[in-house]
């Protein structure tokens, strides 16, 4: 068991965290979030059904249980009455009624997993990667972004796999969530019904900074869907052609398309991994002892085998960070950007 004091700060922190996403979940009800997508309406119903035939059914029972207790306590009744020992049209009514309550909930279930588990054909399809601690996603056009988009009322499938531990990738505002998982791919589906912006959280714990693993799904008209997307496959390279400062752009990587920012700071503060503030050309010990300058060489191993050389004070955690060239050029001008002694 996780001691309260443990918890309390644990949830308070998750709190905090969905606040600082400012995602407009706005137009839930009192136990749920919005209804964003096609499965929404249909597991609500499937919910409230439950808890009503759990409450008619619980509230019956105390019922029954109190008056018989006022009926027949030993005060009134000093002997044990003998004789009846059962009352087979009673003993009916309670089994075989609540049993087809049963069945229907059970059916109901079932339906709605086997909607669940079947993508339709023409389904937009979406790559996932998780890690400790971000998600990332990948589109058919080769668009990468650590935020899900997606356009309104169409099937979108994610394909999902993990780079490390069981991750699980839950959109409560859809009520659809899947595990991640290391070595193999699921995949989950949805159609979005409600143009806005909604959280995405990890529903499987996966270490230390598991409640900081949110980020957003932000669900567009199709035509501006189609417009973003194609902006975010290309816009490094248009970026680059057109001479714009590479540490910009290497801004830009750290703020919207990977993942370094969820170890990272840039402000100077420690967190899971060293800051990048002042990162370029600093001296660092390892935890075997070697010391290191952090340059290109050192940059390039640490994306590519980031449990090699693991700054002293720090756990090996990330995942390898498949990087092109021109994302490699743009995140080391950034460092440089950020650093004194470049
Ligand atoms: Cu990833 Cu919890």
């Amino acid at each position: 068991m996780i001691p309260f004091s443990v918890m309390l700060p644990t949830l308070l922190a998750f709190q905090q965290d969905l606040t600082k996403l400012k995602v407009a979940d706005g137009g839930g009800s009192f136990f749920f979030p919005p209804e964003a997508s096609t499965f929404a309406k249909p597991y609500d119903g499937m919910y409230d059904f439950i808890q009503w035939v759990s409450i008619v059914f619980g509230v019956l029972i105390f019922a029954v249980l109190f008056g018989f207790v006022a009926k027949y306590n030993r005060k009134k009744h000093p002997v044990a009455i003998q004789g009846n020992t059962h009352n087979l049209a009673l003993e009916l009514l309670w089994s075989v009624p609540p049993g087809f309550l049963l069945f229907y909930m059970f059916w109901i279930g079932f339906k709605g997993f086997l909607d669940l588990r079947e993508p339709p054909r023409d389904a937009y399809t979406i790559a996932v990667s998780g890690q400790k601690w971000a998600w990332s996603f990948s589109y058919p056009n080769g668009a990468k972004s650590g935020e899900l988009h997606v356009p309104v009322n169409r099937p979108v499938m994610l394909t999902m796999t993990s780079q490390d531990v069981i991750h699980s990738l839950y959109i409560p505002a859809f009520r659809c969530k899947q595990d991640v998982v290391p070595g193999r791919t699921t995949r989950q589906w949805f159609v979005p019904t409600r143009i806005g912006t909604y959280v995405i959280e990890c529903a499987e714990y996966c270490g230390t900074s598991h409640s900081d693993m949110l980020t957003k799904c932000v669900v567009h008209e199709q035509a501006d869907f189609d417009a973003w997307v194609k902006e975010a496959a290309n816009w490094l390279g248009d970026w680059i052609k057109a001479g714009k400062p590479l540490a910009e752009a290497g801004r830009r990587l750290y703020t919207e398309e990977l993942a370094c920012k969820t170890c990272h700071t840039i402000d100077g503060t420690k967190f899971t991994g060293p800051t990048f503030k002042d990162a370029w050309g600093r001296h660092e010990t390892l935890t075997d002892g070697r010391s290191v300058t952090v340059d290109e060489a050192y940059f390039r191993k640490s994306i590519k085998e980031p449990t090699a050389d693991v700054v002293s004070g720090f756990t090996p955690v990330m995942a390898p960070q498949p990087l092109d060239e021109d994302q490699v050029k743009a995140m080391i001008e950034f460092l440089k950007s950020i650093s004194e002694h470049k």
